[in-house]
């Protein structure tokens, strides 16, 4: 490259930032509430199986097409692929901006709640208030938007800065307090009396729930989980120096975005499950879980609620602060890499674009009943539910299969192994076995469960 684009100062400092972007609202909003609606057991040992075989194996194809080029995920693709192949990294740059544009909203509620935590800390939780607040909360569109913006905001200002001076330094700060909140909240639900119970639903399987469609959602949380499927560790491999294995780095993301999602799940299950008729009484809208039945269990029945609460927004935000921050990243790299603009240039441009997206998806829980109030996909409402699907269950599964078909049988085996295998890789990754997963299992699998829904396989 002409210019200097900046690199990780370290592995260390790579791996935080990677599982920065992998952990986020995908692991502590949506894996509990999908795996609430698909049944449980069933799900997780479905969700990992595809982590296993399509997620691992594709995290390693997508870093190793950013470290071997040293580009963003347009010309990676183009350079280690062919020209041709630019066109799936467009679709990766769209499909951060789509993301960007719905995630910044969630992001914003965490925010908003990390405040009322610490109110309700201090002066007392007032309960009637927050069970008629939720939906006037959500359709209040001038605060929606606001707290959208703040949390853009937030995004810029870090990736303004750049690799080492502003992603891996934001990481190295919020994630391992990240862990360290989530091991107390851990230890305080382990404690409860619905523990046991949440274990048992999380992890035994009843398979007389599965079925194709929930097959897609495995898949697609999967791919968001790892924010696999649009280049992001396409970009963030990039800045990652070739003395650093691929395997062992992806691995180590790997696993730590799992455990995340397992544990951020078993906590709030168990805070349900202690509750008498908590069970029954989350019906309707499971996605609000997060939001409007935790607060009170926090401040009623949790031990050491008081301070767990904020905490635990406050998690929220770091997790989805890392995560908003690797979207951008793909999105204003292209500008940079592509299209030579300066960092500052692209990166406020580009925030101002997304910003006007999530303006629109801020103002469609309520507050603007067009945005609101429409179905094109069955179960889906308003503008924010279908973005959300469209970009993880399709655009990103789609995204994936380009990628494992592009590093699978494009790129030459020679290149691949040696890009593997230098440096040397840890002692369980085996070269045959990840091109058998790239080659064969992972597409196969992505576009079984594509065609499967196109043909309408029994959703239920
Ligand atoms: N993985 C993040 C989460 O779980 C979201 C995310 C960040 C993402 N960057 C991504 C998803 C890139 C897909 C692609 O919340």
């Amino acid at each position: 490259m002409l210019h200097d684009r900046g690199h990780w100062s370290s592995r260390l400092g790579f791996v935080l930032a990677a599982a920065g972007s992998a952990i986020g609202l995908g692991n502590l909003w949506k894996f509990p509430y999908i795996t609430w609606d698909n049944g449980g057991g069933v799900f997780v040992l479905m969700y990992l199986v595809c982590i296993a075989a399509v997620g691992l194996p594709i995290m390693m194809a997508e870093i190793l097409v950013g470290r071997s080029t040293q580009r963003s995920v347009v010309g990676a693709l183009k350079e280690a692929v062919g020209p041709a192949w630019g066109w799936v990294g467009g679709l990766g740059v769209l499909t951060g901006f789509v993301i960007l544009g719905y995630y910044t909203v969630i992001a914003g509620w965490a925010l908003r709640y990390f405040f009322d935590c610490l109110r309700w800390s201090v002066q007392g939780f007032d309960g009637a208030a927050l069970n008629t607040n939720f939906g006037v909360f959500v359709s209040d569109g001038s605060q929606q938007v606001m707290l959208a913006a703040l949390f853009m905001l937030l995004t810029v200002v870090v990736v303004l800065r750049g690799i080492s001076g502003g992603i891996e330094r934001a990481a190295r700060i919020l994630m391992p307090t990240l862990f360290v909140i989530l091991v107390l909240m851990l230890i305080s639900a382990l404690s409860m009396e619905g523990a046991q119970e949440a274990l048992a639903f999380m992890f035994t399987p009843d398979f007389s729930q599965f079925h194709a469609g929930s097959a897609l959602e495995a898949l697609g949380q999967a791919f968001f989980s790892l924010s696999l499927g649009m280049g992001a560790m396409i970009t963030y491999g990039s800045y990652l120096s070739k003395e650093e294995s691929v395997p062992k780095s992806a691995g180590i993301v790997v696993l730590l975005d799992t455990l995340i999602a397992i544990s951020a799940a078993v906590i709030m299950f168990a805070v349900i499950f202690s509750v008498p008729g908590m069970k029954e009484a989350i019906t309707g809208s499971t996605a609000g879980m997060l939001f409007i039945t935790l607060p009170s269990l926090f401040y009623n029945e949790v031990p050491f609620g008081v301070l767990l609460a904020p905490l635990f927004y406050l998690l929220v935000c770091f997790a989805a602060l890392t995560s908003t921050i690797s979207l951008l990243e793909v999105v204003a790299s292209y500008f940079i890499d592509e299209r030579r603009w300066s960092r500052t240039r692209a990166t406020i441009t580009c925030g101002f674009g997304v910003f006007v997206l999530s303006l629109l998806c801020a103002l469609s829980f309520g507050a603007w009943d067009p945005l609101s109030s429409f179905t094109w996909v069955e179960g889906k409402n308003g503008l924010f539910s279908h973005l959300d699907y469209l970009a993880a269950n399709w655009f990103l599964t789609l995204g994936g299969l380009l990628i494992t078909i592009a590093v699978g049988w494009v790129l030459s085996r020679s290149f691949t192994e040696t890009e593997l295998t230098t440096p040397p890789a840890p002692g369980w990754f085996s070269y045959p076995a990840w091109l058998f997963f790239i080659r064969f299992l992972a597409p196969l699998a992505v576009a079984a469960i594509i065609v499967a829904v196109i043909l309408g396989a029994d959703f239920s």
